[in-house]
């Protein structure tokens, strides 16, 4: 196809039409700013960007990549911020900046000026902000990996982008919560109790080896950091690196674990039930999304039901010891798709051992988290 188009604006050419009033000939449709993901789509990411004027307007959001429009006043700036486990691409359409990158907040030696039609990447980790030194609007697009704010985001002010920010950062779970400790949890139930939906010689493994693997690998990772006392929640919204992984499986095989029970089974009732039908119209077809979600899932990760701020529900998948928490979600049901979960009772049969969850799930408890 690309071959194809060459030859057709070559062929205008040979007629005394220049390459440039073929490229003219392109138009997109009109600017009509909302977020577009995760659908196949194709923009004029210039005109779309010189049309906002809010401090940020997400335009695409993914599974693993969204993409932000962003307005910043004259004087105003994006906010000094780091992004533990997410890198991020800038490009400028419009304005001057002044690009400050460092490895805490008060040393940010990184500086550049930066204008029109420049790249700015930002590694995961770093310190960064972005300053409109100039006097108009400073129009830009921003590229995460992974996504960084629910889908949908519209924040017209700075203002409205730090509560929403500070409504995130906010705990979803008191301390006190059984999932919420550093500790092996106990199991409510026998270790043979929920067969055939999970062995007991699974459980033995996944409970009595992975997970205790991770609770000690935890308690020697966090001696003398910050994060000594901190609770699961906290390790998992802000650490990164090996702290992030095992404080982030400790919560996710506890929310997991206790999610189950021989009793359970059915569906669910009440607010969750409600909520449930007004986002996936059912809740055979949210259970089919489900399973298709962690069946689609690439290598090891967990598959999560979610709910906004506001309780809208959504399904994410999340890679190796990923969360919802750190997209400011709050996790509610969790699959565990890591092959130690299912492999000694499915071997690599993942949609099988999905399916079989369902039969086990204690509605019940996964309502109180909702
Ligand atoms: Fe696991």
């Amino acid at each position: 196809m690309k071959i194809r188009l060459i030859q057709f604006c070559a062929g205008l050419f040979l007629f005394g039409w220049s390459m440039t009033s073929c490229n003219q000939t392109l138009k997109s449709d009109p600017v009509s700013l909302k977020d577009y993901g995760a659908e196949p789509t194709v923009i004029n990411i210039d005109a779309y960007t010189m049309s906002n004027s809010n401090f940020r307007t997400a335009l695409w959001t993914g599974v693993n990549l969204q993409s932000t429009l962003m307005s910043i006043p004259v004087g105003g700036d994006v906010g000094l911020e780091k992004h533990p486990t997410t890198d991020q691409f800038l490009r400028i359409e419009e304005g001057t900046a002044q690009v400050v990158m460092g490895d805490t907040e008060t040393s940010l030696t990184f500086v550049k000026t930066a204008g029109k039609d420049f790249a700015i990447f930002v590694p995961a980790g770093k310190w960064h902000n972005i300053i409109n030194t100039g006097n108009k609007p400073l129009k830009l697009y921003s590229i995460y990996s992974p996504a960084e704010h629910p889908h949908g985001t519209i924040h017209k002010t700075q203002e409205d982008a730090e509560e929403a920010e500070e409504a995130a950062n906010q705990h979803f779970f008191n301390k006190n919560e059984n999932f919420m400790t550093r500790e092996l949890i106990q199991l409510p139930y026998a270790t043979n109790a929920l067969e055939p939906a999970i062995s007991r010689q699974t459980i033995e493994f996944h409970h009595g080896k992975h997970l205790q693997g991770y609770v000690n690998n935890l308690k020697s990772l966090v001696q003398g950091t910050e994060f000594a006392n901190a609770d699961l929640e906290t390790m998992v919204r802000e650490s990164d690196g090996a702290i992030f992984n095992n404080a982030g499986q400790i919560l996710n095989h506890n929310l997991y674990f206790l999610q189950f029970s021989p009793t359970g089974g059915g569906s669910p009732s009440g607010r969750l039930a409600q909520a449930i039908n007004a986002a996936f119209s059912s809740f055979e077809n949210f259970q089919k999304e489900f399973e298709s979600a962690g069946v689609g899932l690439f290598g090891s990760g967990w598959v999560w039901l979610a709910a906004n701020s506001d309780g809208k529900l959504s399904i994410t998948k999340e890679s190796n010891a990923g969360n919802p928490l750190t997209k400011g979600l709050k996790p509610i049901l969790t699959f565990d798709v890591w092959e130690h979960a299912y492999y000694l009772d499915f071997q690599n049969r993942r949609a099988d051992q999905l399916k079989s969850l369902w039969s086990i799930v204690d509605w019940k408890i996964v309502e109180s988290r909702y």
